[in-house]
């Protein structure tokens, strides 16, 4: 599902990248069929999402092999097929999924086989279908193209069944960070942001489509498949395979699905208020890392309490997915947050909180991230001073403590460029900002724009705009140069 707006590309140059929607109707009368774009129209990653539809729910039935005992290569296999209901936005003579490193072998639309595969100009033959291929540019690679026949009218709704498969490696992001579908020594992290979900299901991969879900997992017997939201039932055993079923129907951003498979003790308890909590440990953790992990997780009923300040818990259902160290990196998938090797206090703290900032109201581009990282930022701020651990004041005084000529600050937050996502400055800066704007509107003004960001925007997305607007409105203050000199520059603040 998408929100009502439309995504401005704005002049960077964009257009001459993304292929601009194609018609291929009748000239002069009829309906006018065209290609769907192949990206959200997002700067930073122009191939990310895709135009011309969009998608109402994804039910993935996933079939994995984890990697057979070491020292064989970290390689598993997975089959899956991919029923993707979605509603034209445009009559469609063709439209796009994100797919990358995995083949599709058939796909249909209700019930039809799709023809051809492919635009005609870049068309390669597959198996007897076409897909397009453009070999000197790995972004495009990762579009599946679909030729419907009939075309799809707009308004329509269809549904789209994708047979795809292979084997699984490790897929890495543009700075070579391990993502997507990672295969483990025992199954599988899956870790998706900003773009890694198109490795392991088709998909229109950007936030501003964000749909239901629904997993139908299966995996060797013994082995534990954990995913967002809850389980829809009990898990079935046959032949030597486990089938896991779960079921997340609250809007959801692609980056944020997870299907982690494992050796793990599964945990349900719940909340007072009676919201299930179910995590999954790896068996294998140290003691000592099980230890600080079991300390965290035990306090996240009091962390969803502490949080409510914002708003009351916006899914189903929470907890943890504690895997090996093989990502380096946690999470914070929606409903179900994966850590790696330990999940410690404020991690959890951090990841809890993107449930409100950055899973419920998600960036309406790439360059909002700060958003998402500032919040969780300052929450971990806000619940050590709750918990007698140090002020918001020390930590924002660390930050402001950094000198002027320090690189730190040449981080522009609200425009990082894509390699620069996840820079301590989004982080850190951006929490700071928080903080900041706090002191400068005062709590009740700060406390009441936070709630009406997430009142406004929960199940789509916003940018650092609508946050700077909505933050006037309830403070009835013009604050263009407080945004300006802590998001909008590359240099230390001094005034604000
Ligand atoms: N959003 C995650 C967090 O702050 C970090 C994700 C890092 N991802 C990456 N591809 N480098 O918890
Ligand atoms: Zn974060």
């Amino acid at each position: 599902s998408r929100t009502r707006r439309t995504l401005v590309t704005g002049a960077v140059g964009i257009a001459v990248l993304v292929a601009p929607a194609v018609a291929v109707g009748v000239p002069g009368g009829g309906p006018r069929f065209v290609a769907g774009a192949s990206g959200a129209g997002d700067p930073y990653f122009p191939y990310s999402g895709n135009g011309g539809y969009d998608v109402q729910s994804y039910d993935l039935d996933l079939t994995y092999t984890p990697p057979a005992a070491a020292p064989a290569p970290l390689t598993g296999q997975l089959d899956g097929v991919a029923t993707i209901r979605l509603e034209a936005t445009q009559d469609l003579a063709r439209f796009n999924l994100d797919l990358r490193g995995l083949d599709a072998s058939r796909v249909t639309i209700d019930g039809k086989t799709a023809k051809e595969i492919a635009p005609p100009a870049d068309g390669t033959e597959v198996d007897g279908r076409k897909f397009w291929q453009v070999q000197e540019d790995a972004d495009r690679e990762w579009e599946l193209v679909i030729q419907p026949r009939p075309k799809i009218k707009a308004g329509r709704t269809v549904t789209v069944v994708v047979h795809y498969g292979g084997p699984t490696t490790r897929p890495t992001d543009i700075e070579g960070v391990l993502y997507g579908w990672v295969t483990t020594r025992d199954g599988a992290m899956v870790v998706n942001e900003p773009d890694g979900a198109m490795t392991w299901y088709p998909v229109s991969d950007h936030p501003t489509d964000k749909a239901a879900y629904r997993f139908e997992i299966t995996v060797p017997e013994g082995k534990v498949a954990v995913a967002n939201g809850l389980p829809a039932r009990e898990p079935r055993t046959e032949d030597g395979w486990t089938t896991w079923w779960w079921d997340a129907p609250d809007q959801q951003a692609s980056y944020l699905s997870t299907a982690s498979v494992g050796d793990y003790d599964l945990r349900r308890t719940e909340t007072a208020s009676g919201l299930p909590i179910i995590d999954a440990v790896d068996d294998a953790l140290t003691p000592g890392n099980l230890a600080v992990t079991n300390a965290s997780l035990a306090l996240q009923p009091e962390m969803i309490e502490f949080l409510e300040m914002f708003g009351p818990y916006p899914f189903n259902s929470f907890g943890s997915i504690v895997d090996d160290d093989t990502v380096g990196y946690a999470l914070e998938t929606q409903t179900r947050p994966v850590y790696s090797r330990v999940a410690r206090e404020s991690t959890v703290m951090h990841e809890l909180a993107h449930q409100w900032f950055g899973n419920a109201v998600s960036p309406f581009r790439w360059a909002d991230i700060w958003l998402n990282e500032g919040w969780a930022t300052y929450a971990t701020w806000i619940w050590a001073e709750d918990q007698g651990d140090g002020t918001a004041q020390e930590a924002f005084d660390e930050v402001m403590a950094i000198p002027a000529d320090d690189p730190f600050w040449t981080t522009v937050v609200a425009d990082p460029g894509p390699f620069g996502l996840f820079l301590g400055p989004i982080y850190d800066r951006g929490a700071a900002t928080l903080f900041a704007l706090r002191q400068k509107i005062g709590a009740a003004a700060f406390l009441e724009g936070a709630q009406q960001w997430v009142v406004r925007y929960s199940d789509g997305t916003a940018s650092t705009a609508d946050f700077q607007t909505l933050m006037e409105e309830v403070s009835g203050q013009d604050l263009e140069q407080f945004f300006d000199v802590w998001v909008r520059t590359g240099e230390k603040p001094t005034t604000w």
